[in-house]
């Protein structure tokens, strides 16, 4: 299961355009959702392999923050 803390950060999720973990974290702490997230990285515009990880992984991520960027 891939875990959504900071392990392993330059593990690479989207081999179509080299989107890392560490830079989907960081797109999601800046209040981007997948789709911020794909036009900005390039990810799951390719063959679209990635998409579940990246959603899931976005999933987490903006439950685990939910409490923290509350505007
Ligand atoms: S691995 Fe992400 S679009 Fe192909």
């Amino acid at each position: 299961m891939p875990g959504t803390d900071e392990e392993n950060p330059n593990e690479v999720l989207c081999s179509c355009s080299g989107t890392t973990r560490g830079l989907i974290i960081d797109l999601v702490r800046q209040g981007k959702d997948l789709e911020g997230i794909s036009r900005y990285s390039g990810a799951l515009s390719g063959c679209g392999g990635c998409e579940w990880d990246i959603a899931e992984l976005v999933k987490a991520l903006q439950a685990e923050h939910a409490g923290e960027t509350k505007p």
